[in-house]
This record gives structure tokens, C-alpha cells and sequence, in this order.
């Protein structure tokens, strides 16, 4: 057995009374694709925070590598090679493509100077590697002026410049047309071809299971299924996350432990 990218155990997250994220446990490895599906509240964003440190978890440990985390943060995350692209789009509007692929690390010379021409090309270069090319924008067009799909190409482009090992897109799709969605796809299977990994969240369960190798299915906050893609089809998982919805747990033969192989 290979150490994992990232073990999750025992994750818990309130937010006063409710119960967000209740006792779950992950595990990411090399080059897998992890759907994490639930409903509206099942708390599939605020594990996703307390993954890239946005949310201190109340309990629960992270080991990276095989080593366990220590005061987990949005820094250490990224230093773990994790970025996030959020449903709820964390760019800078008012601020051009460059500003925000590059922000926070920007390319600088010898004498700390910002490289201009070479962070437009590499802006351009991007957009265009995972098939955003337009007449209408350009490296400096301000992110605002920019459609939704446009807006994600931006915050994809992002973490595939930072080659990030583990990418987390929370509901990348929603809002989306279709050959923007077949983009984010695209970009998908350019992670795992590079060995990078990748959790997928969307409401699209037809998405989710085209884009990932295996699911995680969260309810009210617990885990109430894993399953390989070899062992379901979409159109099962559509009618078991019916079966959830409708009698609050699973009735089918997956695994449904918080603490199985997956
Ligand atoms: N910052 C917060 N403060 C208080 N409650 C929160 C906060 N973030 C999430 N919650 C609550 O935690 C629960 C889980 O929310 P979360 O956003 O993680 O769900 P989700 O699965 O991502 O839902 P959706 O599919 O609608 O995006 C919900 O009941 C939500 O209201
Ligand atoms: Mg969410």
C-alpha cells in the first residue's frame, strides 16, 4: 500500500446546533477523482473548508502523507498542494485574470519586480490550455466583466498553474453551459493523466459520475455511502440518493461504514 496524499479522521464540524460535518473520515490518494455527493446542507462544502483550512475542524486528525497535520490552516493546505476552487467563486472581481491567477504569488525577478509580460503570457497560455479563448477577453479584462463558466475557467486556471496535487471544485458545473461543463471535465481528466488528484462535488450526479473514479455520499453531515464507479451505474446512484432523500438512509449493498477501505 502507497501512503496517501491526505487521511481524513473523525472529522466533526458544528455550527451551533447543527451538526455540518459529523465523524467522517477520507482518504485521497495519487491520482483519483472523488465525487462527494449530498444534498442541499449535507455539509459536502464545510468538509471541503476544513480540507483547505478554511474551517478549523472541532475535531478530528489530518495527516498529510502519512504525517499528521498540526494546527491546520489555509497555509498549510496549500503548502500540502491543495487549492480550492469554491462555489461560491473566491476571485477579486474588480481585479484583471492575471491579478488573480497570480495573486498571492506572483512571478518576480531577481529584484522582486514583478514579471508583467511574462504573467500576460502565461495568463493567455492558460485560459487557452483548458479551452477558454475568446475575442472578448483578454489577460487584463477584469474578472466582473466575465461570464460565470468564464469566472471558473479563472479560478481553474489558478490551481493548474500552482500544479496543486489535491484540486477540491465545489459544484464547478452549476450555472454552466454545456461545453463550458465538458471544459471542466476536460480539465478533470488532464488532472488524473498528470497523477494529480481532485474532488468533485456537484448537484449533477450524471456529472459527478462521469468525472469520478469513486463516490462519497454524505447525508445531515455523515457518511451514508461509498461506492467504485465499477460497482454502480449513474442512473443506481440517482435512484439511491432518492432512497436517502426520502428515508434517511441507505438501503442498497454498498458500503456505508465511515470507516471502510475508501
Ligand atoms: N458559516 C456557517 N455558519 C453557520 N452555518 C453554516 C455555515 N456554513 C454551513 N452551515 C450550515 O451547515 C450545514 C452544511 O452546509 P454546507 O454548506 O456544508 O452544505 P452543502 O452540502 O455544501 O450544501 P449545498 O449543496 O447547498 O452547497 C447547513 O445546515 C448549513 O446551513
Ligand atoms: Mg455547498
Amino acid at each position: 500500500m502507497t501512503t496517501p496524499l491526505l487521511e481524513l479522521k473523525n472529522i466533526t464540524k458544528s455550527f451551533g446546533k447543527v451538526s455540518a460535518v459529523d465523524h467522517v473520515d477520507m482518504t485521497i490518494n495519487k491520482g483519483e477523482i472523488i465525487g462527494l455527493i449530498g444534498d442541499n446542507g449535507a455539509g459536502k462544502s464545510t468538509f471541503v473548508k476544513v480540507i483547505s483550512g478554511v474551517h478549523t475542524p472541532d475535531s478530528g486528525e489530518i495527516y498529510v502523507r502519512g504525517q499528521k497535520a498540526q494546527n491546520w490552516s489555509v497555509t498549510k493546505a496549500r503548502e500540502a498542494g491543495i487549492e480550492t476552487v469554491y462555489q461560491d467563486k473566491a476571485l477579486a472581481v474588480q481585479q484583471t485574470i492575471i491579478r488573480n491567477i497570480f495573486m498571492g504569488r506572483e512571478m518576480t525577478n531577481a529584484f522582486g519586480f514583478m514579471k508583467t509580460k511574462k504573467q500576460y503570457a502565461e495568463a493567455e497560455r492558460l485560459m487557452r490550455t483548458i479551452g477558454f479563448t475568446s475575442k472578448v477577453f483578454a489577460p487584463d479584462s477584469v474578472v466582473g466583466t466575465l461570464s460565470g463558466g468564464e469566472m471558473q475557467g479563472v479560478a481553474i486556471a489558478r490551481a493548474l498553474y500552482f500544479k496543486a496535487q489535491i484540486i477540491i471544485l465545489d459544484e464547478p458545473t452549476t450555472a454552466l453551459s454545456l461545453t463550458e461543463s465538458e471544459k471542466v471535465f476536460n480539465f478533470i481528466r488532464r488532472i488524473k493523466e498528470d497523477g494529480r488528484s481532485c474532488i468533485f462535488i456537484s448537484h449533477n450526479i450524471y456529472h459527478t459520475y462521469n468525472a469520478a473514479d469513486r463516490f462519497v455520499v454524505l447525508d445531515r453531515g455523515k457518511v451514508v455511502l461509498r461506492l467504485r464507479k465499477d460497482e454502480t451505474t449513474a442512473e443506481q446512484l440517482v435512484k439511491d440518493m432518492q432512497d436517502i432523500a426520502r428515508t434517511g438512509h441507505y438501503a442498497g449493498s454498498g458500503v456505508t461504514s465511515n470507516t471502510s477501505r475508501n
